[in-house]
């Protein structure tokens, strides 16, 4: 494609995406003397981790007593037994150090009277193995936890000479005939200009992909980007069905309302002014983990006991909060909800209503990090080149549902990982290995071709179409029916990429060529969720069906994998994890208690 002239880069290692994940995996990269570059779309402090509010949960024991097993069972349950085992104890394990090492890079958290680190409870995180009280094991920088740890990580990266590639949009992978990764080819948002990025290892670390719903709480820019490129290079998404709606999305505008104010003491109310959490889980009540509020907030709206004049969503009381409460734990919090639902947190409860927020599944790795081209036969299979940390991966810790603020410290356990294992396998006086010229070839024809693509359908259109396909089928609860119509609306829309309509051809902050380029990569985020919901014949974590209202360990304890070809998803399957890093003799977790289990709260 001879029209655009490429500018090359040559670097040990290559972090796409400059979020929690992609910050902590660039500054533990550079200091391991990896050369290393950070490429991303948004300025770092802009990435969508600068909204992560109530914090990172780690078993300090400051709040009172508390274990890393007690936090590896929660996570367990949490993620009704189809995470795996052996990065569920990588990540409980690890998290007090990972923890102290951003308080040492200097996370302003918040602290005690004594001046430990600040921590609240959050929902599903108990004491006891499950039978003790709620404990207090999120940390927290008040309610802008994730603000705090980007400014803090994006500093210190700079300080290890990281490289940043600010605005550039990567489009697509280069991989070469062994199926090895060997860069990305990007666009520079602000110029215009093309740029070959060549890597001995490249780690994906772009988000989630929430804006293939209608409503979310994710930025716009939560595109799945990631996903998209994998799926594109011919390799397997994981558990995609698994989505996680946030109880407490603001009413009406999405945003969102951190379980911390849960946490602080908030509760939820129905139209009777009912503490119904209190009827659906007796113990945890308003602090059970979030697929469960949100499916009880569900059952009160559809059975008539909503709020408002529609009775369509739920109030979040915090006007008993003590008003210093207010403003010293949850003091952004407060100001949404007066800036987006008209509500002054001292004397009105919030409208919320449970809003897509996170997704489980993504790119499959194992806990290292490094991405698994996996398949039934071959189910740790690794590719090489390649790795993926944070919400665009599935390692699988969260398994069929994700623990509030589980979320911060997956990013940066994980992105430590990665850092960890490429010092050991990457070798800095090794040459890159060459690229492949039609590998650059071919992103250049989808780049140039999404350039001039002529069609009919405006970009906006189509995304709209999707959003709302997913929105309504892809929900909180799903059925036989709605997810078969669901897969056969999808497959109709993606297949109208072939006939998108891009107006403005120019190379320079072209919005709309980004658009409609994010958009291709969401396609394959949506195709791919509703296809593995449809063939879960069974209810797990977030997955809801009510055609098949339990739980099937016997058929179902296993990681969906999905391919996608064209409009059509391709399915298979791998075992879950269930065996534990460490031994219960060398102080690891007796394996019967986190054996599968009914999961109440
Ligand atoms: O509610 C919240 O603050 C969100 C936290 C999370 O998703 O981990």
């Amino acid at each position: 494609m001879s029209a655009y002239k490429i500018e090359e880069h040559t670097y040990d290692v290559v972090v796409v995406g400059a979020g929690g994940a992609g910050l902590r995996a660039t500054l533990g990269m550079a200091e391991q003397g990896l050369k290393t570059a950070c490429v991303t779309k948004v300025f770092p402090t802009r990435s969508h981790t600068v909204a992560a509010q109530g914090g990172i949960a780690a078993s300090l024991s400051n709040m009172g007593p508390d274990h890393w097993q007690w936090h590896m069972y929660d996570t367990v349950k949490g993620s009704d037994w189809l995470g795996d085992t052996d990065a569920m104890e990588y990540l409980a394990r690890e998290a007090p150090k990972a923890v102290y090492e951003l308080e040492h890079y200097g996370v302003p958290f918040s602290r005690t009277e004594d001046g430990k680190i600040y921590q609240r409870p959050f929902g599903g995180h108990t004491t006891e193995f499950g039978e003790g009280p709620p404990v207090q094991r999120t940390c927290a920088a008040a309610d802008r936890t994730g603000h705090a740890m980007l400014h803090t990580l994006y500093g210190r990266s700079l300080k290890e000479q990281a490289q940043f590639y600010i605005e550039y949009f990567a489009t697509d992978l280069l991989m070469d005939d062994d199926g090895r990764c060997t860069g990305i080819l990007a666009w520079k948002l602000d110029d215009g200009t093309l740029h070959q990025f060549n890597a001995k290892m490249v780690v994906l670390a772009t988000g989630g992909y929430g804006r293939a719903f209608f409503s979310a709480t994710s930025a716009h820019t939560c595109t799945g980007d990631g996903n998209g490129m994998i799926a594109r290079a011919g390799l397997p998404l994981q558990d995609m069905e698994f989505v996680q709606f946030h109880p407490t999305g603001i009413y009406g505008a999405g945003c969102l309302i951190t379980e911390g104010a849960r946490g602080e003491g908030g509760y939820l109310t129905n139209s009777e002014g009912e503490r119904f959490m209190e009827r659906y889980a007796p113990t945890y009540k308003d602090l059970a983990s979030r697929d469960v509020v949100s499916r009880c907030m569900t059952l009160e709206i559809r059975e008539g006991r909503g709020v408002g004049p529609n009775k369509d969503h739920i109030h979040l009381h915090l006007n008993h909060l003590p008003p210093e409460t207010l403003h010293l734990r949850l003091p952004g919090i407060s100001e949404s909800a007066r800036v987006f639902a008209g509500v002054d947190v001292n004397k009105e409860p919030i409208p919320v209503l449970p809003t897509v927020h996170y997704n489980m599944g993504g790119i499959p790795t194992n806990y290292w990090g490094e991405v698994l081209n996996a398949d039934s036969e071959n189910p740790t299979r690794v590719a090489p080149g390649l790795m993926a940390v944070g919400e665009a991966a599935c390692a699988s810790v969260h398994g069929a549902n994700r623990l509030g603020s589980n979320s911060l410290i997956d990013l940066v356990v994980f992105g430590r990982a990665a850092a960890i294992r490429a010092g050991q396998t990457v070798d800095p006086n090794a040459p890159n290995p060459p690229t492949s010229k039609a590998s650059v070839e071919a992103a250049l024809a989808r780049f140039d071709r999404i350039r001039h693509a002529d069609g009919t359908i405006p970009t906006a259109d189509l995304r709209l179409e999707m959003q709302q396909n997913m929105q309504a089928d892809a929900a909180v609860f799903r059925t036989d029916k709605t997810l078969a119509e669901g897969c056969q609306k999808m497959a109709d829309t993606a297949a109208k990429l072939s006939d998108i309509k891009v107006t403005d051809r120019s190379l320079i902050w072209n919005t709309d060529l980004m658009e409609t380029l994010e958009l291709e990569n969401l396609m394959p985020n949506a195709l791919t969720t509703i296809v593995s919901a449809e063939a879960r014949k069974e209810s797990r974590g977030a997955h809801a069906q009510e055609d098949h209202p339990n739980r099937d360990d016997v058929n179902w304890r296993k990681h969906t994998l999905a391919w996608v070809e064209g409009n059509k998803v391709r399915l298979d399957y791998r075992p879950v994890v269930t065996e534990p890093l460490t031994k219960p003799a060398q102080g690891g977790i007796d394996p019967k208690k986190i054996a599968p289990k009914a999961r109440v709260y």
